[in-house]
């Protein structure tokens, strides 16, 4: 212990450390249990910084057996406290979020609950952790879903306009384009490539627009003509072509699956047809069994948009119960609350 203590003030006397600036607001000294701070003042000016440490069987409450905290014009950079060894930090989840606690840390034996971002789903359907002993002992894994994309391929003579900084897309994400000047798409509808299956559709090509009848050769390749011309129709499981014009083709779902990419489809002067969508089964399996906190009760079908109780095994009683929900094919759910955690919202 006494050669932490020796290198702690070794770090505390090290020049540079304070340096005053009157300008802003100084800080009032925090009130530190269990634990010093250097320099020892009753106020510190603004872009001052305190140095602590904590007694035995504690820790600050960042990362370290000693902290650095700034004086920010009258607020400290984070609040220098003594907590619990036994207490987590905030732990790092790639690709997910969790509702962080204002404190800043957590006791021992506080429960989070993790959620992937778009395009990422559970490994194993693992979602919360528990801190333990000073720890985050099995925190959740947020993998890509084989059914997300990556960045689109660059496509010629077009600019994405909507382009977001990310490197995963859900399925269903749309990306609009335009074409550069002198080019052109058929149709006036909305320029659009889809996320389908794990890769983009290739959206109508941008051609030449002074593409007359004197200049066929390539440019002509993607004019629609009428959908005739391209033999039988796409299929699309789960899906029919409601709405037949001459030169395109609208599909629609059948009920409960829902249409993800574009809705019209032509038929190109080369012969082929334009990207299809699909026909998306938007309702979850849940399947009771494989939720150690869920009494086994078969498997459950949830249809987009619903909710569902499923009791949980309680120790004491029976009246905890966890809120299942289907959003798009993925299953949300609650932890395991009585009705009244429920409606004061804790859960
Ligand atoms: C830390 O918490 C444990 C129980 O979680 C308690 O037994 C122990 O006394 C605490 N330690 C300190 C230094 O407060
Ligand atoms: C996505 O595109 C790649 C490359 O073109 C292809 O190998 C793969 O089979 C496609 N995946 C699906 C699900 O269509
Ligand atoms: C229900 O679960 C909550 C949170 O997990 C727990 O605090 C509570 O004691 C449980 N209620 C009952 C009646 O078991």
């Amino acid at each position: 212990m006494c050669t932490r203590y020796l290198g702690f003030f070794l770090l505390v006397w090290f020049p540079g450390m304070l340096h005053a600036q009157s300008a802003a607001e100084p800080c009032s000294a925090p009130s530190l249990n269990g634990g010093y701070s250097v320099p020892d003042e009753e106020t510190y000016p603004h872009e001052s910084k305190l140095l602590y440490s904590c007694d035995n069987g504690l820790k600050p409450a960042v990362e370290g057996w000693w902290a650095t905290s700034t004086c920010e014009n009258g607020k400290w950079s984070h609040d220098p406290q003594c907590i619990n060894e036994t207490s987590c930090l905030p732990p790092t989840t790639p690709n997910a979020v969790y509702n962080v606690n204002p404190e800043g840390w957590y006791e021992e034996g506080d429960k989070i609950r993790i959620k992937c971002l778009e395009g990422y789903e559970h490994k194993d359907r693992h979602a919360t952790a528990v801190c333990q002993n000073g720890a985050w002992p099995s925190l959740p894994v947020c993998e890509r879903s084989i059914e997300s994309c990556s960045e689109p391929p660059k496509m010629p003579h077009a600019v994405i306009i909507n382009m977001k900084s990310q490197e995963v897309f859900a399925e269903g994400s749309q990306l609009l384009y335009e074409c550069e000047d002198g080019f052109t798409t058929d149709g006036e509808e909305e320029k659009k490539i889809y996320c389908l299956y794990g890769n983009w559709t290739k959206g109508s090509p941008c051609r030449p627009s002074s593409s007359t009848g004197s200049n066929e050769g390539d440019s002509g390749t993607f004019q629609s003509i009428s959908v005739d011309k391209c033999g039988r129709f796409p299929l699309v499981e789960n899906g029919i072509p409601t709405e037949n014009g001459r030169l395109s083709l609208k599909y629609t779902c059948n009920d409960f699956y829902k249409l993800v990419g574009p809705p019209i489809v032509v038929c190109y002067r080369n012969g082929m047809w334009s990207d299809v969508p699909i026909c998306k089964d938007t309702s979850c399996r849940v399947d009771t069994t494989r939720y150690p906190e869920l009494k086994p009760a078969g498997i459950k079908i949830l249809r987009d948009g619903e909710t569902m109780e499923l009791a949980c095994t309680d120790v004491w009683t029976f009246d905890n119960f966890s809120k299942f929900s289907c959003k798009n094919g993925r299953v949300e759910s609650t932890e395991c609350c009585n009705r009244a955690q429920f409606r004061l919202g804790i859960c």
